[in-house]
């Protein structure tokens, strides 16, 4: 039998982790300077944490969650997503009380049943922020702020910020109906997807990619034209706040995401390395949520990135940053094999990544190892030096080799590193 990872689940090895390490660190290094603290929530959830936000007819819910019963017939799913398990910790835990808004981020692993295809996986990983506490523009005007200096951080040019509102509940229920009346005079147009759509969640037929309903909803009603004065006025502040800090964004009037939640200002961002159809990351304002999910009444809005997409379209500029320049200890002796692992020990804390023997090698083998570990300075160590107080140093580059006392190695590895 031979074991090979789940279908769309993928191992990232060895110099990969670095380029994933490195995303991360830019991602945090981001956040946290502007003060959004880690979030860390489980992998598993009570299925009904997602059903009632992401909504019962959505494709995550319907098609896409890995839900199994526990040995309790309780019912549980791996997280499709970031924002319902911070709502569900931020209710849990009364983080309300604890500051007037919350400025959160979480980074990990998602799970969605699709098929895989480039780009595309059953585990994912994002980088989730979320702002819970405030419906004021400026949040939003942070949030996607954020985002775009996050992905030109990453190294990201060339991707595009499509934005539109919703509007509050009472603005979309105004919207769903007059779509929903002017799609039913055009149904016969529309694909069989978007005909079940209608029925049960009719403002998804805006994002059908189906040539024909793309046609339809040419003359469809304009959401924006449905909003009530405050949330056109909030839209209109928060595209003045962005063009203010020199966020390139377009409107899109026929976006409205693949999730329930959403209420008020949402955006997607695309990036032609993805393809058409796959977003390198988006969000949007969820007001209601947090009260529909038991907690108090304040506004959020949040985004998420998917680092898989982020790598894609990185390309060749997707380098795997150089590792630290390596320090090889290559021991001889009993002895000298003790006093090589104390340097090793003295050398770690001033951040040389220092390997040793574990195998109780020959000198020939470790010198092998070291060049292949692509160390930079090799210290050889035996009974020998050991008498004199001496270690050698060679130099894996310039294939010099010099004893130098072994109170000064520090001094000189450090000379020769930095
Ligand atoms: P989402 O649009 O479902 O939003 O996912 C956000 C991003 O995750 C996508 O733009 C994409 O980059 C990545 N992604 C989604 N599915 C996959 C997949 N199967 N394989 C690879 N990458 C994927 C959310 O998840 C919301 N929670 C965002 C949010 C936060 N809204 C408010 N706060």
């Amino acid at each position: 039998m031979k074991y090979q990872s789940v279908k769309g689940m993928e191992d990232i090895l060895l110099q990969d982790v670095r380029m994933w390490q490195e995303l991360e660190r830019i991602a945090r290094s981001e956040l946290e300077s502007s003060g959004y603290c880690e979030i860390r929530t489980p992998m598993l959830e009570d299925t009904a944490v997602f059903t009632r936000s992401i909504g019962e007819d959505t494709d995550i819910v319907k098609k896409e969650m890995f839900t199994f019963s526990d040995r309790k017939d309780r019912s549980l799913t791996m997280r499709p997503e970031g924002t319902a398990p911070i709502v569900r910790a931020y209710i849990e835990h009364s983080l309300d009380q604890v500051s007037s808004e919350s400025k959160l981020y979480c980074i990990g692993p998602m799970f969605r049943a699709e098929r895989p295809q480039k780009g595309r996986l059953r585990q994912f990983h994002q980088v989730g922020v979320e702002i819970i506490g405030t419906s004021s523009h400026y949040a939003d005007i942070e949030v996607i702020t954020r985002l775009d200096r996050m992905l030109k951080a990453f190294g990201l040019d060339g991707f595009t910020m499509k934005i539109n509102s919703l509007g509050c509940k009472d603005d979309k229920d105004k919207f769903n109906a007059k779509l929903a009346d002017y799609l039913k005079e055009e149904k016969a147009r529309l694909c069989e997807d978007c005909k079940a759509r209608m029925e049960r969640n009719v403002l998804r037929v805006l994002d059908c990619k189906n040539e024909s309903c793309i046609q339809v909803l040419r003359g469809a009603p304009n959401v924006l034209d449905s909003l009530c004065d405050k949330c056109g006025s909030h839209f209109e502040k928060t595209k003045k706040g962005l063009n203010g800090l020199g966020v390139g964004f377009s409107e899109a009037k026929n976006l409205v995401r693949g999730l329930d939640y959403y209420t008020g200002v949402v955006f997607e961002v695309s990036h032609p390395a993805l393809g058409g159809q796959d977003a390198l990351a988006a969000g949007g304002r969820y007001d209601a949520l947090v009260r529909e999910m038991g907690g108090p009444d304040v506004g959020a809005i949040g985004f998420a990135i998917g680092l898989e997409r982020v790598i894609l379209a990185l390309g060749d500029k997707c380098r795997p940053s150089p590792g630290r320049k390596t320090v090889y200890i290559a021991t001889l002796g009993d002895r000298a094999k003790i006093e090589g692992l104390k340097l090793a020990e003295e050398l770690r804390p001033l951040g040389i990544v220092t390997l040793t023997d574990i195998k109780d090698a020959s000198l020939k083998s470790q010198m092998r190892s070291a060049d292949k570990n692509g160390s930079a300075l090799v210290l050889i160590l035996g009974d020998e030096e050991l008498n004199a107080g001496n270690i050698v140093i060679k130099d894996m580059e310039e294939k010099g080799q010099i004893a130098v006392a072994l109170a000064s190695v520090k001094e000189e590895i450090r000379k020769r590193l930095c």
